[in-house]
């Protein structure tokens, strides 16, 4: 279970919010459900898991057909390339295993209901995600999906609905509460642009009613939403806020997606056409993966434009002046894609028990670091000091190579949190399977 990520929320209200959310879990919910009911979701989901990623499939296709103007949500590279609908299913049929004792996938829930707050996410859309998936159930079964097993099916989605519901409600609330908070999607204003690296570029955003910024948590994200030239529906992307609170801007740090055609598009265009005085619009500060508060020794590891919430973290322990153990390790292509490497080395510097490390994948590179390659055993063994926790965010095969060798190091689960710059996917479980 993602154990890992979720420890981390260290403000006062986040702990009574997951005790409300023990209270809701234990309380009255799963006790609407009938024990015949529960037998026949825990019977039949591991059947329908099997089904998983082509009943969400399915499920797609037929709810976009007859609600398009959901696609103004919904990413849909993330759709073709299969991984929203496998994430979808992932967590469908891990709650529906634990329909009487939901509390299990608490953690995961939370860092949905973070995604779809930040998308704007609503009450009156989890009919509509019911009606299309009973449907795709319903399909890909066929005879095999009997009344009784529908109408238990109906049930069970009406309760995990509920459960996202009511936290998405209190985060709005939340969300617009806040000093600076506000409902949705605000304009924001583009006061600088810097290029980090060649691929890599910042934003500074003001917000354009002047008001002051809704604070957030180190590591937190914007979800951004794009009108683009020529593209039929709005385009939404989450960005990590790569500095640390407490300024009079919020910036983002975007990697250009140009490895693969088409290039991606929201990257693209904010690189190519959104430049000083531009709009652009951006929900509240979201996300669970956060900094936690403690005096541990930290290690945060990036690759590539993963270094965004590990600079935010480096910063705001620089803000404190944090005497912590900091390791903070960054692997890049090649120094030409190296974004912040002077911000860092300066942060390091005003740290007392800081060291950085850095290293370039690109062999052919004349200067190649502090590691040449990939991220060994060896070094991560310099840069993991004795009870630290380790925070990992980069490309998927990093992320699962340092966890595994992590793992292999010692470090339980619980001190080894990341984040994923895509849909969900249990990057531990995978390593150590
Ligand atoms: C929590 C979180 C935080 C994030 N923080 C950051 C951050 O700080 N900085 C940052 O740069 N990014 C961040 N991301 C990633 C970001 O949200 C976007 O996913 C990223 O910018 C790519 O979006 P895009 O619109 O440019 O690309 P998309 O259009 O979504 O395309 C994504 C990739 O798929 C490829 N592609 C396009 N079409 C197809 C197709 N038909 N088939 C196969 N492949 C295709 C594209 O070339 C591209 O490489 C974060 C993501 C999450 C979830
Ligand atoms: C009980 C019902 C639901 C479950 C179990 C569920 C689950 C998920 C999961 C697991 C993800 C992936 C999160 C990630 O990026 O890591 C996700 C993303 C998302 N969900 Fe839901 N969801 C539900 C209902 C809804 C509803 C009602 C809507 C709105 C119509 C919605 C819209 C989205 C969108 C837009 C994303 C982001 C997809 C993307 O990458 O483009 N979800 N959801």
């Amino acid at each position: 279970m993602n154990k890992y990520i979720y420890h981390c929320l260290c403000h006062k209200k986040s702990v009574i919010f997951k005790m409300h959310l023990k209270y809701m879990f234990k309380g009255d919910l799963h006790m609407s459900l009938s024990n015949e009911t529960i037998k026949t979701i825990k019977s039949t989901a591991p059947i329908l898991e099997v089904h998983g990623a082509t009943i969400t499939t399915v499920f797609y296709k037929n709810m976009f057909i007859n609600h398009p103007e959901l696609l103004n949500m919904f990413n849909e590279v993330n759709q073709k390339q299969g991984k929203q609908q496998q994430a979808l299913a992932n967590l469908v049929y891990a709650a529906a295993k634990n329909i009487d004792q939901l509390e299990t996938v608490l953690d995961e829930v939370k860092l949905v209901a973070n995604k779809h707050r930040g998308l704007g996410v609503k009450p009156e859309h989890y009919p509509i995600v019911g009606k299309y998936l009973l449907l795709a159930i319903k399909e890909v079964l066929g005879d095999a999906a009997t009344d009784d097993i529908m109408n238990a099916w109906e049930e069970a989605y009406g309760l995990i609905a509920q459960v996202f519901i009511d936290i998405e409600i209190d985060m709005y609330k939340e969300a617009e509460e806040q000093i600076g908070g506000w409902d949705g999607f605000k304009d924001f204003i583009v006061v600088d642009k810097v290029e980090e690296s060649d691929i890599i570029t910042s934003f500074y955003l003001k917000a354009k009613d002047g008001k002051v910024l809704a604070d957030y948590a180190t590591g937190q994200y914007l979800t951004v939403r794009a009108t683009i030239p020529n593209e039929e529906y709005m385009q939404i992307r989450h960005y990590t806020i790569s500095a640390a609170p407490g300024t009079d801007t919020y910036r983002i740090s975007v990697k250009k997606e140009t490895d693969c055609t088409p290039y991606g598009k929201v990257s693209t265009y904010l690189h190519d056409l959104v430049n000083v005085g531009d709009t652009i619009e951006a929900s509240a500060p979201s996300g669970t993966f956060v900094l936690e508060d403690n005096n541990r020794p930290v290690t945060l590891i990036s690759g590539g434009v993963g270094i965004t919430p590990m600079l935010s973290m480096l910063e705001t322990l620089a803000a404190k002046q944090s005497n912590q153990k900091i390791n903070f390790v960054h692997a890049a292509r090649n120094e030409s894609v190296h974004a912040f490497h002077h911000h860092v080395n300066d942060l390091i510097s005003t740290l007392p028990n800081a060291e950085y490390m850095y290293g370039y994948s690109d062999l052919n590179s004349l200067n190649h670091g502090d590691f040449k390659g990939y991220l060994t055993k060896e070094t991560l063994e310099q840069a993991v000091k004795e009870n630290a926790i380790c925070y990992i965010v980069g490309p998927v095969p990093f992320m699962k190579h340092v966890a595994n060798l992590l793992s292999e190091l010692g470090l339980s689960d619980e001190d080894i949190r990341y984040e994923l710059f895509g849909p969900a996917q249990d990057i531990l479980e995978e390593v150590t399977a």
